[in-house]
């Protein structure tokens, strides 16, 4: 079996948690990692011995025995990182956000579409077994229909500097919310403020309007006493609360909801027409398995190359999360205004 091999660019706080999956997979082969910083290549060299180094990217997207190329740099690298890739005829996993502008992600979609290769983004939560539980409770109906979503992805840290807090967390987010509900919002509002340093959000607070009038609520924070990782979804059967923080029960499912009946009285004018009774039955904490996401995603993307079949989390689905990005980058500009996703 011809092994793949790959290029890792970027290994910072994340590119190495690529290097360890991937060297852990037998269909793989790491061959070349790069990094600006002399002691993160270091740092790779003493745990991967046989992995070359260099501070140069150029030298592994030249290498033409690479099939592939992950990409972990900051955020506004990412177009012109792929770009590169592409041209060079490598397969492409790029970290999310996929670009910072609807125009660059479809340029990538379409040069990865002509040049027939992989691109993949790296929206980690679609591979979440927990996630993907939750996802098989609503297609089975468990929830029932569903009235709204809440998200809050908080932190004292890390701060970045090249994007605000909604380009650096709420693509989990909207990638989790579009994936669960499979489809995305048709319009949004967000109202943020940046505390720490000037024109950079530290805090942004997102509502999202999907059709079927769920709505969607996302609460992101670098400046946060508590580190919180939670989504709630409630619907008219059962209710539930996913804490990611919580390995060894992530999922709660709560047979909470609000039932209405109808009294028969000989008139209906008054407020004793219907009855409002509150059901408040059991909690329970369906089995996940515990499997590291970052693994099956790396898995998949081997899968997809050695298939020629597309992603998941797809180039498409890379544009589609940079459209509802760049709506709610425009509504945070105009005071919360809400703004269609196009
Ligand atoms: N999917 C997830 O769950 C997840 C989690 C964390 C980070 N990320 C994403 O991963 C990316 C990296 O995040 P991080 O926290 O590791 O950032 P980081 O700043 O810690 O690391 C980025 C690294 O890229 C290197 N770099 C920059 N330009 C380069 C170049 N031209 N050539 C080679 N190396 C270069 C830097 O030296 C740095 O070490 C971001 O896009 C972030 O959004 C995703």
């Amino acid at each position: 079996m011809k092994k793949i091999n790959l290029g890792i660019i970027g290994c910072g706080h994340w590119g190495p948690n690529y290097v360890r999956n991937f060297s852990a997979m037998p269909e793989a082969r790491v061959v070349w990692v790069s990094d600006l910083k002399e002691e993160r290549l270091a740092h790779i060299k003493q745990l991967f011995p046989g992995v070359k180094v260099s501070r140069d990217c150029n030298r592994l997207i030249n290498d033409n025995s690479l099939d592939a190329v992950v990409i972990a740099t900051p955020t506004v690298t990412h177009y012109r990182m792929a770009m590169r890739c592409l041209r060079a005829g490598k397969h492409v996993l790029v970290e999310k956000p996929m670009t910072t502008a609807v125009k660059e992600a479809e340029i990538l979609l379409d040069l990865a579409s002509k040049r027939k290769k992989t691109l993949m983004v790296g929206h980690t939560f679609t591979y979440n077994s927990a996630v993907q539980t939750i996802k098989e409770l609503i297609t089975q109906d468990k929830l029932g229909r569903l009235y709204y979503l809440y998200s809050s992805r908080t932190n004292l840290g890390p701060l970045r500097s090249d994007v605000n807090v909604l380009w650096d967390l709420a693509p989990h987010d909207v990638s989790m919310f579009s994936y669960l509900l499979s489809c995305q919002p048709v319009k949004v509002s967000a109202q943020g403020a940046s505390y720490l340093r000037k024109g950079i959000e530290d805090v942004v607070f997102i509502t999202l309007y999907f059709p079927h009038n769920i709505i969607a609520g996302i609460h992101l924070s670098w400046l946060n006493p508590r580190k919180v990782r939670e989504l709630t979804i409630v619907g008219n059967k059962k209710m539930l609360v996913f804490d990611d923080l919580n390995s060894a029960n992530p999922i709660f499912l709560y047979s909470k909801g609000v039932i209405r009946k109808q009294i028969s009285l000989p008139y209906y004018d008054s407020f004793r027409e219907f009855q409002y009774i509150i059901r408040d039955g059991d909690v329970t904490t369906p089995k996940v398995a515990m499997k590291e996401p970052l693994a099956a995603e790396c898995r998949h993307f081997l899968d997809c190359i050695m298939a020629g079949k597309e992603p998941h989390s797809s180039g498409r689905d890379g544009l589609s999360v940079v459209r509802v990005l760049s709506a709610i980058q425009n509504s945070l500009e105009d005071k919360g205004h809400l703004k269609e996703v196009r």
